[in-house]
Parts: C-alpha cells; sequence; structure tokens
C-alpha cells in the first residue's frame, strides 16, 4: 500500500499551536494523511510542556518529535517516559527520561519514528547521531521506518539522509525554522527534505519578535524572547511511502499559510 506521512516543521508558541489545532485535521484530510508526526520543541517558545503536547496531539499529530530545547521545560520528563507517542532525541548520551525511537501501527503496517540530533553547531556532547542511527534500525520490527534529523547544519542533515538511503523511507531535517526547496528521492528510495520549517508566526525570526532578535545582534542587554505575532503558517512535507517496495515515491511541500 501507499502510506501518506505528514511531517510537521518545530510548532512555535502560542501562533504555532494555534494554527495547529484549527487547521492540522483540515489539512490531514484534504492530503489523505495516514501518519502525522509534528516537532514540537518550541511549543513554549523553548521546550514543550505535557499540556502542550497533549494538546499538539489533540490536533492530529501521531508522534511529537523534539530536539535541542527537550529538557527546557522539565517538567516534560516523565511524560516522556509515560507516554509512547513523544520522542526525544535518541542520541542523547544515556541517563535521560524517555526513548528516541518508536514503532506504531498504521494501516495494519508496522511504521518505526527515529528522532536524531545534530551535533555540528549545535550539541557536541551527543553519541554520534550515525551510529546511533545504525544500531536502533539493526534489529528492525518494523515495515517502514522515517526520520526526523534536527541539525543546525545542512551538510549534516543531507550526509544522514545520504547514510541511510535505502535504510528507511523518509529523512527530513528539523530546528532551523527555515523550510528549504529541496525534497527529493535518493537513488536506493529515501525520501528527503533539508529542512521543514516552522509552524508559527510569519512575520518574525525563526518565530520570535524581529526586535528581539536585532537587539542580540546590535549588542543589546540579553533579554527574553518573545514571540511574534500576527498571521500563521504550518511548514510541512508529504512523503508517499510504497510499503511493498520499500521507498518513498512522492516527496513535496505542502505548506499552509494564512
Ligand atoms: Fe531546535
Ligand atoms: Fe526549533
Amino acid at each position: 500500500m501507499l502510506l501518506r506521512v505528514l511531517a510537521v516543521g518545530d510548532v512555535v508558541g502560542e501562533g504555532g499551536q494555534d494554527i495547529l489545532s484549527r487547521r492540522l485535521h483540515e489539512m490531514k484530510e484534504d492530503l489523505d494523511v495516514h501518519f502525522t508526526v509534528v516537532n514540537g520543541e518550541n511549543a513554549s517558545g523553548v521546550g514543550v510542556t505535557p499540556r502542550q503536547a497533549r494538546g499538539m496531539l489533540d490536533a492530529g499529530a501521531d508522534v511529537i518529535t523534539l530536539g535541542n530545547h527537550t529538557w527546557n521545560r522539565i517538567q516534560i520528563g516523565d511524560f516522556l517516559d509515560r507516554n509512547d507517542c513523544i520522542l526525544r532525541p535518541a542520541n542523547y548520551a544515556g541517563r535521560v527520561p524517555g526513548r528516541g525511537m518508536g514503532i506504531y501501527p498504521v494501516k495494519g503496517l508496522r511504521v518505526a519514528v527515529l528522532n536524531l540530533m545534530g551535533r555540528v553547531d549545535l550539541n557536541p556532547n551527543l553519541d554520534s547521531p550515525f551510529k546511533t542511527a545504525g544500531y536502533l534500525l539493526r534489529n528492525g520490527g518494523y515495515d517502514l521506518a522515517v526520520v526526523d534529523f534536527h541539525a543546525e547544519a545542512t551538510s549534516e542533515k543531507g550526509a544522514m539522509a545520504w547514510y541511510l538511503d535505502g535504510k528507511v523511507q523518509a529523512v527530513w531535517g528539523t530546528h532551523t525554522h527555515v523550510p528549504t526547496a529541496d525534497c527529493q528521492i535518493l537513488p536506493q528510495g529515501t525520501g528527503f527534505v533539508t529542512d521543514l520549517g516552522m509552524t508559527g508566526p510569519i512575520r518574525s525570526v525563526l518565530g520570535i519578535k524581529p526586535e528581539c532578535s536585532l537587539n542580540l545582534f546590535l549588542g543589546g542587554l540579553p533579554r527574553r524572547y518573545e514571540e511574534a505575532e500576527g498571521n500563521c503558517k504550518i511548514n510541512a512535507c508529504l512523503f508517499v511511502l510504497d510499503s511493498e517496495k520499500k521507498r518513498c515515491v512522492e516527496a513535496r511541500r505542502v505548506d499552509l499559510e494564512e
């Protein structure tokens, strides 16, 4: 069968959660989506609370993935341990709550979701995301696999996609909050996009008020980042996966703006 997977970019703040709640169900219906993965690491701006995680699941996410802001709202720890539908990067070096990979039943198939985080310009203390991916995917137990690679460097994301080409059916990047226009299917059948983008305020610097970002770059005193206001967007990509051929057969952007 053809499994239609929707991957949604980092949900930022109240605005991001609001547009997700109002529009995701309809978007899934329009695109005939079977399975939805939402990156939720910025629901609180930095981090996500259990209440916000529940909100995104209610909005239509089947699985929430996270990233470098996982521990900014530390109350998520217990929720990560208790709830199978939320993942944090798998390559944290041991001793942290939660899990980085899950296998979910979808339309009679077992779909693995793997959340990884990059080291280049992000967190050099992590275990190698490449070795972690190899290790976790080695045991199988799933029919299809998709990966959210939360990373800063476009090179690291591209290298991961090529490393996993033919081993998983889709790799998408998150974290930069800027959507890239390079949806493609690699030679062994893995669908790939360097970055999904974000779900949140359009007129912003990565979701926050431009003046907050400007203040930083102009050398002002540190101040709390505030979420930008105004119309929001959902940045997302659709991956259509052929479960018999174990290949992605379509990868395209399906962004929505209000
Ligand atoms: Fe991030
Ligand atoms: Fe983010």
